[in-house]
């Protein structure tokens, strides 16, 4: 009988993907950092048993309709907007993701960023490498105190809550915005519920971690930003499209927020000329939110874990569409 063919969208490493070849024919879209064209990756869809995604590939109704062996999707990452999960159940078609692996890892970036762009850090650490220090002097570079400040979490799901963690060894007082409460967090961290509109307007620090779906699309709106301290921080680890960025960038432009952190954005990847890169008080990442080597192997170890189960006719072990 013929293996099955799985294709993965990127290249990774081959002792990872070594316990899939054992029972499948795989092949790997050939260029490290480009990924693979939309028309390509729906031809090889049409053939493949299983697909490895990254969440830069558009998963969407057509390619799906047209892949007729397909089982599984398995998404390299928690987020899974990038895949049209309705058509794909439609289609009886399996998506995973990668959750809980990335957890420890997304909260230290994203509770990097907070710090990064309360301390000013981006901006001293280019002040110094332009041979711009001429000495020492009272209040050079002073940025916002991060401790007993007041953080707002938007999505308090295993990130948010990792985050909250973090939070609480600099004595901050804990708010978040969830869809449902969190007793857990609530117990153990000291997080304190609040409406959407309490929380902007009370946190020193608003951190985005909902996931992007129809109703959290633009939730970060000229509305909101105009509702937050002047001294706010925001930072942004979850998707980009959460953001109405040209608001977001008038807010910091006109006083109405402090700055910002973010790890994603509408276009990725964000031109280097967008004005949103070019101000000061913006700091910038190229969606590392889980890039460590530790957590990115762990998550392909998943995404590999999940399509063996599959194609031996078994539950993966992080289904998104039960
Ligand atoms: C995810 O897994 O969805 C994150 O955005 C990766 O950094």
């Amino acid at each position: 009988m013929e293996k099955p063919f799985v294709y993965i969208t990127r290249q990774l490493p081959k002792k990872l993907i070594a316990p899939l070849e054992e029972i499948a024919n795989v092949e790997m879209w050939g260029k490290e950092e480009k990924p693979v064209p939309y028309e390509v990756l729906k031809e090889k869809s049409r053939k493949a048993t299983a697909l490895l995604t990254m969440l830069s590939d558009r998963i969407d109704r057509a390619l799906l309709e047209e892949a007729s062996q397909l089982k599984i999707v398995a998404n390299l990452a928690v987020g899974y907007d990038n895949i049209d999960v309705e058509a794909a159940t439609k289609q009886g078609i399996i998506v995973s993701n990668t959750p809980d692996v990335l957890s420890d890892t997304t909260a230290d970036l994203t509770f990097s960023l907070l710090l990064l762009a309360a301390r000013r850090l981006v901006e001293a650490a280019e002040y110094i490498k332009n041979d711009q220090w001429k000495g020492w002097s009272p209040y050079l570079l002073a940025g916002r105190d991060v401790h007993h400040k007041t953080i707002g979490i938007v999505g308090m799901g295993n990130i948010g809550r990792t985050v909250a963690k973090r939070a609480t060894g600099f004595d901050m007082t804990i708010l978040y915005h969830n869809r449902s409460r969190d007793e857990k967090a609530e117990r153990e961290l000291g997080a304190m519920y609040a409406s959407f509109d309490e929380l902007i307007t009370k946190a020193d620090f608003i951190v985005c971690l909902t996931p992007l779906t129809a109703e959290t699309m633009n939730l970060f709106n000229e509305e909101a930003f105009r509702k937050m301290k002047s001294t706010a921080v925001f930072v942004n680890a979850s998707r980009g499209a959460v953001v109405d960025e040209k608001a977001l960038l008038k807010a910091i432009q006109e006083g109405e927020i402090a700055a910002a952190g973010l790890d994603v954005f509408r276009q990725e990847p964000i031109a280097a000329n967008d004005p949103l890169l070019t101000h000061p008080h913006i700091i910038a990442l190229p969606h590392i939110g889980s890039s460590s080597i530790e957590t990115r192997t762990a998550m392909v170890e998943l995404c590999v874990e999940n399509i063996k189960r599959v194609l031996k006719g078994n539950t993966p072990a992080t289904i998104v569409n039960r």
